[in-house]
């Protein structure tokens, strides 16, 4: 699956190739576009997600601010939502993520025929999306959040669970080495200083940006690090594009996906049965 991310400085268009490129780590300073480039990758997710094998996109959400985010809890391909009004539902879904990573190996040594020729999972992509890491890196379950992520980063490739990241806090406790080296695609947005680059992305030089627009991006396919300009979506597209994709089911399959939809705010006892159940029921 590809996903347009905005053009290039050279005005060719730039691509996310999601079978390799894994993981996606977006850090800069507050207000420099960190969201709006999430939501980007995913309305470009979204607007390919045909709801048919190959193409097929499901989305797992952590919104510390409830407000990044939230639009897309209302799309059919959102099988998990979570916001900081309860600290133990972003773990909860944070833990359900990762279960979903060994359900699908385990699935895999059963039955071989669930996985390509490449030994990956055949079925959808999930995309796990944490607006501020740092909301969970610095939580008190901090150990217990890097294991998770870690995890993922490192068995989610053939899972096909891929983390999407943010933040704007770029320091080690946030983005520890361990953590870092499953990114293999960065976009370093405007930074606070030099040294905030320099931890991002191994270069200085996003410090020199103007406040939104563009970053210094890493992917495995570049030879060194370019200079993007990135695109720019409002609020009102996201909402058009749930809603088209509501409109392709009745009221009573969303309603019976929205009950399933793990949702810390109404459900904290629930944990995230309602989240395997969605996947697994
Ligand atoms: N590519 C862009 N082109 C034009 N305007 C943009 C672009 N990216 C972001 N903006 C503007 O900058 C504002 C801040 O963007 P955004 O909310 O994504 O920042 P952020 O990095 O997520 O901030 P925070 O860390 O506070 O969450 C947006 O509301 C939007 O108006
Ligand atoms: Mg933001």
């Amino acid at each position: 699956m590809k996903t347009i991310t905005g053009p290039t400085g050279q005005c060719s268009q730039l691509y996310l190739d999601i079978s390799k490129q894994t993981h996606v780590l977006v850090a800069g300073t507050t207000g420099s576009g960190k969201s709006v480039v999430t939501r980007g990758i995913l309305n470009a997710l979204l607007y390919r997600a045909s709801g048919v094998s190959a193409d097929r996109a499901e989305l797992i959400l952590i919104d510390p601010k409830g407000t990044e985010l939230v639009e897309y809890k209302y799309a059919p391909h959102c099988i998990s939502y979570a916001s900081a009004s309860n600290d133990c539902s972003m773990l909860g879904v944070l833990q359900g993520a990762s279960d979903l990573v060994d359900r699908r190996f385990a699935t895999m040594q059963k039955d071989p025929s669930k996985m390509d020729n490449r030994h990956y999972y055949i079925g959808s992509d999930v995309w796990v999306v944490i607006d501020e890491l740092a909301d969970l890196m610095l939580s008190p379950d901090a150990s217990v959040v890097k294991r998770l992520i870690q995890h993922i980063g490192q068995l989610g490739r053939a899972a096909r669970v891929h983390l999407l990241c943010c933040t704007q806090t770029p320091i080690v406790k946030v983005i520890p080495t361990e953590i870092k080296v499953n990114f293999d695609t960065i976009l370093a947005l405007r930074t606070r200083s030099a040294q905030d680059s320099r931890n991002i992305i191994g270069i200085s030089g996003a410090e020199q940006f103007p406040k939104v627009g563009k970053a210094l991006y890493q992917c495995p396919d570049n030879i060194g690090i370019t200079v993007e300009d990135l695109l720019y979506v409002d609020d009102s597209e996201t909402k058009r594009l749930v809603d088209h994709w509501r409109g392709q089911y009745t009221k009573n399959e969303l309603r019976r996906m929205s009950n399933n939809v793990y949702d810390g705010v109404h459900s904290p006892n629930s944990r995230y049965s309602g989240f395997l159940h969605k996947l697994f029921g």
